[in-house]
């Protein structure tokens, strides 16, 4: 969906019912799908747990027929792709269904790409100067990853002294431990995390415990508002 105007990620154009989404939850599950039939069950474990977020990495040849079943089936979700590095695969990406394309780094052709289909684009970020590329293009949310190797919350911080307006989803060694302590920085959207599915226990098909996982996070955000 596209076209609905206004809100920080407006920009370009892009698909702001997306990111509404994940300020709302807070919360972005990060998977990794070795089999695209696990797709459509796992969407729905982390929908019945509370989550209506989930990034699919492109990191398996499954990926992009996953993030298709997810965007037929399983309308409840917002489905986006992650580690998504470079343009023709951000396009392919947005061609099986993503409503938000995540990048572990800057590309500015995966950045154009994106806004030209007019979906949201998260890409990642290490340095300031990484930072200044991204908003030179118009993006509004960054990921800054690897969030908790690099610096975790006071690198949120020092980079919101400089860059008030820019919006960020740390991932990268976030857990249940210490999502708080990035969620709490006023400029943080959401935190970003494979530790709510994780890659062995999609493997194992246990869809009953990815529903606890992501309701034990849910549970971690319930005090806090929307972003
Ligand atoms: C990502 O791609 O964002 C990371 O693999 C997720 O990081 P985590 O596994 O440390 O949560």
């Amino acid at each position: 969906m596209t076209g609905h105007g206004g809100g920080a990620d407006g920009r370009n154009g892009a698909d702001t019912e997306a990111m509404a989404g994940v300020g709302r939850a807070r919360l972005v599950p990060v998977v990794t799908i070795d089999r695209a039939d696990d797709a459509v069950p796992l969407a729905s474990a982390l929908v019945e747990g509370g989550l209506p977020v989930m990034e699919i990495t492109l990191r398996t040849a499954a990926a992009l027929d996953a993030i298709g079943r997810v965007a037929d089936r399983v309308p409840e979700i917002i489905v986006g792709a992650g580690s998504v590095t470079y343009a023709g695969a951000a396009a392919a990406a947005i061609d099986a269904g993503a409503r938000f394309v995540v990048s572990p780094g800057f590309d500015g052709g995966m950045v154009r790409t994106s806004h030209d289909r007019g979906i949201p684009v998260i890409p990642g970020v290490a340095t300031a100067t990484e930072l200044m590329q991204a908003v030179a293009l118009g993006v509004a949310t960054v990921k800054v990853f690897p969030a908790d190797v690099i610096g975790g919350p006071r690198l949120i911080e020092a980079l919101s002294a400089v860059w008030p307006d820019v919006r960020f989803v740390p991932t990268g060694g976030i857990s249940a431990d210490n999502a708080h302590r990035y969620l709490a920085l006023p400029r943080v959207v959401a935190v970003g995390g494979s530790w709510m599915a994780p890659r062995s226990v999609i493997a194992a098909r246990d869809w009953p415990s990815i529903t606890r996982a992501a309701a034990a996070a849910v549970a971690l955000v319930s005090d806090l508002g929307p972003r």
